[in-house]
């Protein structure tokens, strides 16, 4: 990606076409922009009035941050106008899970800002999991007498900056479905915000994910528990990430103020796309999942993260 200059005023875009941008091995490495990401990013908006001319989000398995925040980040570090809704993360569609997990004492983990996430989402009882671990031991000296339980839900919002820490109480909470230290119970509902082995980050080799992290809770948690541990991973490449990116794709070409269409409600979003372009460095989660989510789906692979290939990717070629 290069910049170049463009002509003084470009034609009213047909908009038949947006654009889904992974972050990690593709806008940044950490913090730096690779190659002229910003660059790129800002012929996409309208040089006069400054509004997004070419529909496009950021659909990226990290996070950690609340969307609002990552937007800003974003918005300073390219130099662009980011919205909250542009920022597709991992744990985005973990609000969809409100209603469900509504009453439940949700444990957050993560790096960042886990549990502001999360209540940001609407779920009414979390605790980060340093305030949880920091409250024992005694934390509850009346616990036995008590003929009511506290359900929990685990939420691994972002990668874990303690995995010794993490690993030991979470295998607490997961065996006893309660308190650590209590008897062994039903295990709570544990989501993972995706499963990424590995990614790129400034380090030459990838870095582990949080895939990594879930191999290493899952592989001691069955070795101490009989049954073997239950979890849900969201983020790429499941086909649902695809679909909401869509979603949102459509809201941003609803809500353009030349677009003729009614504003800014999904459901209203009539709008149908000829091509989306994933643009992305992971053949296992970004080029497998748009593939997985088919028509109008295209994806790109570049060679500035994880993949480092001088062809195509045998195993998830991209389009
Ligand atoms: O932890 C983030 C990483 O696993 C992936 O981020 O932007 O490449 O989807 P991204
Ligand atoms: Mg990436």
């Amino acid at each position: 990606l290069s910049s170049q200059s463009t002509e003084k005023r470009r034609p009213p875009p047909r908009r038949n076409f947006g654009i889904a941008f992974d972050i990690d091995g593709v806008i940044f490495r950490s913090e730096s922009p690779i190659g002229g990401s910003p660059q790129a990013l800002k012929r996409l908006y309208d040089e006069d009035s400054g509004a997004i001319w070419i529909p496009y989000v950021f659909l990226t398995n990290g996070g950690g941050f609340r969307e609002s925040i990552r937007a800003l980040e974003l918005s300073t570090l390219l130099g662009i106008n980011v919205s909250p809704l542009q920022v597709l993360q991992g744990h985005t569609p973990f609000k969809n899970l409100v209603q469900r997990l509504e009453n439940e004492l949700v444990v957050a983990v993560g790096k960042g800002e886990p549990a502001a996430v999360m209540s940001e989402y609407g779920f009414k009882n979390v605790v980060s999991i340093d305030e949880y671990a920091s409250c024992f031991p005694g934390i509850d000296p009346l616990a036995p007498y008590k003929s009511w339980e506290v359900k929990q839900a685990v939420f691994v919002v972002s990668d874990s900056i303690d995995w010794s820490r993490d690993i030991q109480v979470l295998c607490d909470i997961l065996r006893t479905g309660g308190l650590p230290g209590m008897e062994i119970g039903h295990q709570p509902q544990l989501y993972f915000a995706h499963d990424d082995l590995a990614y790129k980050a400034a380090f030459p080799s990838e870095r582990f994910g949080l895939g990594a992290f879930r191999i290493a809770l899952e592989s001691i948690f069955n070795r101490i528990h009989h049954d073997p541990l239950s979890y849900t991973c969201y983020g790429k490449p499941n086909p649902f990430v695809f679909k909401n990116a869509e979603a949102v794709l459509k809201q941003l070409v609803s809500s353009c103020p030349d677009s003729g269409l009614a504003p800014n409600n999904a459901s209203t979003a009539v709008h149908n796309f000829e091509r989306l372009y994933m643009v992305g460095d992971n053949p296992d989660v970004d080029i497998k999942g748009a593939r997985q989510a088919g028509y109008p789906w295209f994806s790109i692979l570049t060679r500035t993260g994880v993949f480092k290939g001088t062809g195509n990717h045998d195993k998830f070629p991209a389009d």
